[in-house]
């Protein structure tokens, strides 16, 4: 850890009806770390992503741990015994949520929706009827050029790529002025070049602007190539954190079962 953590997640659990979809994950994270979020599907990486930012609540601890279950982000509550704090709010203006999908608002611009990150700022009324400060409108084109989509700007979201709508995604949480970056799976149903880019503008807004990024990812080698660190979640238990060039093989195949042997590619490690 280079800093104070910006993250502090203590002994999160979830459990939904029998199934444990987090099992005391406990997690710091630096500021302006980047770090990769793995493990096989189902393994909790969106349950945890989410819980990070509030959008859902972890369980209750059971009496006499109150600190279990405790979810901070820069210093300030999130959530703790399975409520989700009445000060969310000033957390989650400070994190951009991208999901792996339905990120934009289809029938609005992509202009309009990246202005929308904004609206922590300016009034929500104001926003919705288009009367966008110019300050916000050389934002949201500002962050469009960054992220490679300033030629899309005029374009209904639900008429983009999906790539393009995760460049968006980005270029929204920009305008938003977050600090950290959350973001589930932004890859995963991108062709190999458009992934690529998303992973360079995401390694450029971490080493450039100095955002701390968690990202998840299925692609193994994504993780290797981008991320320092890497977290691995397995049924919900967080099994290896540390730096990414300590992820050797037999930790991969710990992670995703014997069956990884026949999916490894060039540049593998051993
Ligand atoms: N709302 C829910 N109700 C019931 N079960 C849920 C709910 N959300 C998640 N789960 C279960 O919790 C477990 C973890 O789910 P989660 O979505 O966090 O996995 P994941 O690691 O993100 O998987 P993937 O790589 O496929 O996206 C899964 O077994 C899932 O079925
Ligand atoms: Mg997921």
């Amino acid at each position: 850890m280079t800093s104070d953590p910006v993250l502090s997640i203590r002994a999160a659990s979830k459990t939904f009806g029998s199934r444990r979809a987090l099992d005391a994950v406990s997690l710091d994270v630096g500021r302006g770390e980047m770090i990769a979020l793995i493990g096989p599907s189902g393994s909790g990486k969106s349950t945890l992503l989410r819980s990070i930012d509030g959008l859902q609540t972890v369980d209750a601890p059971p009496e006499g741990n109150a600190g279990d279950g405790v979810i901070t982000a820069f210093g300030g509550p999130v959530q703790a015994r399975g409520k989700v704090s009445d000060q969310v709010r000033k957390a989650r203006i400070r994190i951009g949520f991208i999901a792996q999908q339905f990120n934009l608002v289809g029938r609005l611009t992509l202009f309009t929706n990246v202005a929308l990150g904004s609206l922590g700022r300016i009034g929500t009324l104001r926003g919705l009827f288009g009367a966008w400060p110019a300050e916000t409108k050389a934002a949201a084109m500002a962050a469009l050029h960054r992220v490679g989509v300033a030629d899309y700007a005029a374009q209904r979201a639900n008429t983009l790529s999906g790539g393009q709508q995760q460049r968006g995604a980005i270029a929204r949480a920009l305008v938003q002025k977050a600090k950290i970056i959350l973001a589930d799976e932004p890859v995963a149903s991108l062709d190999p070049v458009s992934a690529r880019k998303v992973m360079e503008i995401l390694r450029d807004l971490n080493k450039t602007d100095g955002l701390t990024v968690v990202v998840t990812l299925h692609q193994v080698d994504y993780a290797l190539r981008y991320c320092d660190r890497v977290v691995a979640l397995k049924a919900g238990r967080k099994v290896y954190d540390g730096p990414t060039a300590g992820l050797d093989r037999a930790k991969l195949i710990d992670i995703y079962g014997p069956e990884f042997e026949d999916v490894f590619w060039e540049g593998a490690p051993q």
